[in-house]
């Protein structure tokens, strides 16, 4: 399934769906073409990327169902009751909400710096109702759904480093192994102590998780 697809199955009815860095806006099109909100704003930093989702939503703009703002993260965003952050950096969307606020539903996904992205989100006290990781047969992505408050479950190590629900998620496998593989050629290259211990505590944690939690899942 491609990524846009699998993101998509993650989105849920709502009023007012805001797709914010939404560049061509395939995740617009989607609430949209399949009834899930009644209206819904399209934004992207970028004018020459939101031109992408104003020329495929053209025909919502022109019924009023779709709105376009240029603007840097949910700067200018409001009254949306679902809103969709996807296919940037861990780092970037915590910048976003520290720069304007948490929205009140939100849909992440993250393409790196995912456990940073969870920890913000954990120590702002919002509920997380999905945390999993999906594939497209390529690359693998976190998914982190939750709501603005709420609280959630106590999160440990393994939780917190790949997602909750990722850890009965038969996909994680893959990505751990592959991310093991990864890592462990990295350790013959010269580094820091400081980088190399840190490099050994992540293949640590990704064997524990392979042996302990993602047995019998593939
Ligand atoms: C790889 S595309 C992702 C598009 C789509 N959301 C997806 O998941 O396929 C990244 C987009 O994020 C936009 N972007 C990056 N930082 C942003 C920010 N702080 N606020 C709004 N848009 C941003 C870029 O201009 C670009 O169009």
């Amino acid at each position: 399934m491609d990524r846009i697809k699998s993101l998509c199955s993650y989105l849920e009815n709502c009023t007012v769906f805001a797709d914010v860095a939404c560049d061509h806006g395939y995740c617009a099109q989607y609430m949209l073409k399949n009834g899930l909100c009644e209206k819904c704003i399209i934004s992207d930093v970028s004018d020459k990327s939101l031109d992408k989702a104003r020329g495929l939503l053209s025909s919502y703009i022109s019924a009023g169902r779709c709105t376009a703002i240029c603007c840097d993260g949910l700067e200018k965003i409001e009254g949306a009751d679902l809103v969709l952050i996807a296919g940037i950096g861990g780092e970037e969307i915590i910048k976003i909400l520290k720069n304007s606020y948490i929205p009140e539903n939100f849909v992440f996904q993250p393409m790196k710096n995912a456990r940073e992205l969870r920890a913000y989100l954990i120590e702002k006290g919002c509920e997380i109702t999905r945390d999993d990781i999906f594939s497209d047969g390529r690359n693998y992505y976190f998914v982190i759904k939750g709501k603005a408050f709420g609280k959630s479950p106590a999160y440990g190590a393994y939780e917190l480093a790949f997602g909750r629900d990722s850890l009965k998620n038969a996909v994680l496998n893959g990505y751990l192994t592959a991310e093991l593989s990864k890592k462990q050629s990295y350790l013959s290259a010269q580094m820091s102590v400081k980088a190399r211990a840190e490099l050994e505590a992540e293949v640590k944690l990704i064997r524990e998780v392979l042996e302990n939690e993602t047995d019998g899942n593939t």
